[in-house]
């Protein structure tokens, strides 16, 4: 039994998930068609009929995860920009934009939609964010700097990363994620005082 099954989908079903995603031409041909394949697995294994039906998170159920995951791909093509030009910490697009591009691909298995309320899976309690996807990215065949950047990049992970990508997709994820949070009536991150 497993939590995904690795699932390539019809022309009509990649078509939607290549059209949806920013990023993907930024990076070579195998690299796309993988993505491609990473989001039509956990969107054919996840209770969600349409990539619009996926909810961002339990804190912002109406978001969309659509809109997320397209706004950190973008602000963190932004950041890499002015990372690589102010501080010469570059980084390749082959790495970084999956990197981006899939951090959140675990989330249609850790949710559920019941009456119209979002709840955690079954999953949810057995894997933490960010684990269910690095195995499927490692079953894609996804480079190891690419599969635990992922691993450990949810915001309670024990650790995060020391290379130019953990640090670039933190602060791109931590900054549309307090969008959402914000545009729904949440208390953004940056507003929070932990002491
Ligand atoms: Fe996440
Ligand atoms: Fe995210």
């Amino acid at each position: 039994m497993s939590c995904y099954t690795i699932e390539r989908g019809d022309p009509a079903r990649r078509q939607r998930v290549a059209g949806w995603l920013d990023g993907l031409d930024q990076v070579s041909p195998e690299t796309r068609e993988a993505i491609i394949t990473a989001w039509v697995t956990t969107w054919t294994s996840s209770p969600f009929e349409t990539l619009e039906d996926m909810p961002y998170s339990l804190h912002a159920p109406s978001y969309r995860l659509m809109d997320h995951v397209n706004e950190v791909t973008r602000a963190g093509l932004d950041l890499a920009k002015r990372a690589a030009r102010d501080w010469g910490r570059t980084t390749e697009p082959d790495v970084l934009v999956p990197i981006l591009i899939l951090h959140d691909i675990d989330k249609p298995l850790l949710m559920v939609r019941e009456r119209e309320v979002v709840r955690g899976s079954t999953l949810s309690k057995e894997l933490p964010h960010g684990v269910p996807g690095a195995m499927l990215l490692r079953e894609l065949g996804f480079g190891h700097r690419i599969v635990s950047t992922v691993a450990t990049h949810a915001t309670n992970a024990p650790f995060h990363g020391s290379t130019t990508e953990a640090w670039l997709l933190h602060y791109a994820d931590l900054f549309a994620t307090d969008h959402a949070l914000m545009s729904t009536g949440g208390k953004p991150f940056y507003q929070r005082h932990w002491a």
